[in-house]
């Protein structure tokens, strides 16, 4: 395959709000992630993934912007941005910006002409359709919202919004509107940012006829939820190919979709390397399978992954991010081994093929939250998603019990610096509750401890740097059926790397061919024997020949 810059890079997400707040206001902001961009050169990543920071009256903290060219007032200002920028290009680390086209708020200047009159110039930038018989265009759920559509009675129609109702849908079949987009896109270009991870992207594009769904399952609101109509349809490869031509090969920027429910098929058609449209995608086959997740079934799931990308197209590795519960809480052992299991599946991440995503705080091995009533949710979407449980009749016992294993909350509690209160992120009072683990688990504590997971970060970050067959390699599974242990090995010209990994709380047998022949390059534990037979829990070893 191709070398490219981003292939080779270790990506780290910055959640704005959450990550360091520098005024006191309770806010992480803009220079909250100056102050600590030494923490993130010493990581060793090469990019930064920012949540939108534009203005936005945060319905969606910040995916409603209100306006796209200016810093959203709890962050800063754009003085403060093209700071971070250079601070960042200074240690040779890029950015890249969250791209929120699929829709704006409904506070944006576009949209506040748009339902102005039926008869504005700018109506045909959103999606305006009069009802049926005194109800809604069609029987669409949307994410958020029982229904996807808005009645306005200022021109007596309603708006589609697939998020919430202050995330109007841009109409992209608007020549205009797209050059709008077009213009904004090349400003930030301009601006020197290194690339966009595009939000929800594959719902660009609405199917023609906005029909209803056919699908028997409803929601508890009567409506259907069918991504199978509102996302991946005909014509969005079509739009992204307008903008690659526009904007990205122009300006030589990385790119990242995010796309729900796509299979590798479908992804192909956007990241072939042949079509030249996006570099790589976010998938949620793995997220999204996290409540029926077996050690089998992942290793399925990455296997055909690879198996239709390997030599077209290039892919992104992630468990956890603002919109997913802390990976250790999921898919280790946050009590136990929370250390070990952090280490895991860092392990994992970061040798599967495709470029690792890290998301902040994943590197402390932070942990989910317990929030003992719904009032302390910010999010939206969980309380959208409490609100549908109570409907079809759980108990609020289960529906928060459900909320702490899969909410999105639970990455988005505050960045744990040390153990002062409110674990150093802010002066002020905390937006969203500190996870009271704190004292142990935070980035102090990390730097200090040669042991800890930032360090075993560092070292896989600098592995994958130096060995290019963890980059560009062939991927083999050598236990596609066990249930516990997680053997692969990646090979290019001749180099072999061999990753083990012990799914479990228990010791487990390991064929002693599979290591032999093999030398050890690092593990997880700190004495290591790779003849002794097997492995010790959330075990993580790599050897290399
Ligand atoms: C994406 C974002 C999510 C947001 C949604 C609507 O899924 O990651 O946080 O709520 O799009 O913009
Ligand atoms: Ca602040």
């Amino acid at each position: 395959m191709e070398k490219r810059w981003w292939k080779e890079a270790v990506i780290y997400q910055v959640y704005p709000r959450s990550f360091k707040d520098s005024n006191g206001d309770g806010i992480g902001d803009l220079n909250g992630i100056i102050e600590k961009i030494d923490y993130l050169q010493l990581l060793g990543v090469d990019v930064i993934w920012l949540n939108p920071c534009y203005k936005s009256p945060n319905d969606d903290n910040g995916y409603d912007i209100s306006d796209y060219y200016s810093i959203m007032d709890d962050f800063g200002t754009l003085v403060d941005f093209d700071r971070l920028l250079a601070e960042a290009h200074a240690r040779n680390i890029k950015v890249i910006m969250d791209l929120v086209v699929n829709h704006t708020s409904d506070e944006h200047p576009w949209f506040l002409e748009s339902r102005s009159s039926k008869d504005n110039p700018k109506r045909d930038y959103y999606i305006w359709r009069p009802g049926k018989a005194g109800k809604e265009p069609n029987n669409w759920a949307s994410f958020f919202t029982p229904s996807a559509w808005q009645f306005d009675k200022i021109s007596g129609e309603y708006y589609l919004h697939l998020f919430s109702v202050k995330q109007p849908d841009l109409n992209w079949e608007s020549e205009k509107m797209r050059n709008e987009i077009f213009a904004m896109m090349q400003w930030w270009c301009e601006r020197g940012i290194d690339g966009f991870r595009l939000d929800a992207i594959n719902a660009i594009k609405k199917r023609s006829g906005l029909p209803d769904s056919h699908k028997k399952d409803k929601t508890p609101h009567g409506y259907v939820f069918d991504p199978d109509m509102i996302l991946n349809n005909e014509g969005v490869a079509d739009f992204l190919k307008e903008m690659n031509d526009r904007i990205f090969t122009p300006y030589d920027i990385m790119t990242v979709g995010e796309t729900s429910y796509v299979t590798p098929e479908m992804a192909l058609e956007l990241v072939d390397e042949n079509k030249n449209i996006v570099n790589m995608l976010i998938h949620f086959e793995v997220v999204d399978s996290k409540e029926e997740l077996t050690l089998p079934l992942l290793k399925q799931i990455n296997h055909k992954w690879y198996s239709v990308l390997h030599g077209r197209g290039w892919q992104s590795q992630y468990l956890s991010n603002h919109d997913q519960p802390r990976q250790v809480s999921v898919y280790g052992n946050d009590t136990a081994y929370r250390v070990e299991s952090a280490k895991l599946l860092a392990t994992m991440i970061h040798t599967l093929p495709g470029t690792p995503f890290i998301y902040q705080g994943e590197e402390l091995g932070m942990t989910n939250l317990y929030f003992s009533s719904i009032d302390e949710f910010d999010d939206i979407s969980s309380r959208h998603q409490y609100e549908q449980m109570l409907k079809k009749g759980q108990t609020e016992q289960e529906a928060l019990l459900w909320l702490h294993r899969f909410s999105r909350e639970n990455s988005r509690t505050p960045m744990q610096w040390d153990g002062s209160d409110h674990a150093g992120f802010t002066k002020g009072k905390p937006w969203l509750r500190v996870n009271p683990n704190y004292c142990e688990v935070n980035a102090e504590r990390a730097l200090a401890d040669g042991e800890s997971i930032f360090h075993y970060y560092r070292k896989l970050i600098a592995l994958r740097r130096r060995e290019k067959a963890i980059v560009y390699g062939d991927y083999r599974d050598l236990l596609p059926e066990d249930e516990k242990l997680y053997v692969y090995e990646r090979s290019l010209d001749g180099r072999l790397i061999r990753v083990l990994l012990n799914f479990s709380d228990e010791t487990t047998a390991l064929e002693k061919s599979l290591t032999s022949g093999f030398s050890l390059e690092f593990g997880n534990y700190s004495q290591i024997d790779t003849a002794v037979g097997s492995m010790r829990p959330w075990e993580s070893l790599i050897l290399i020949r």
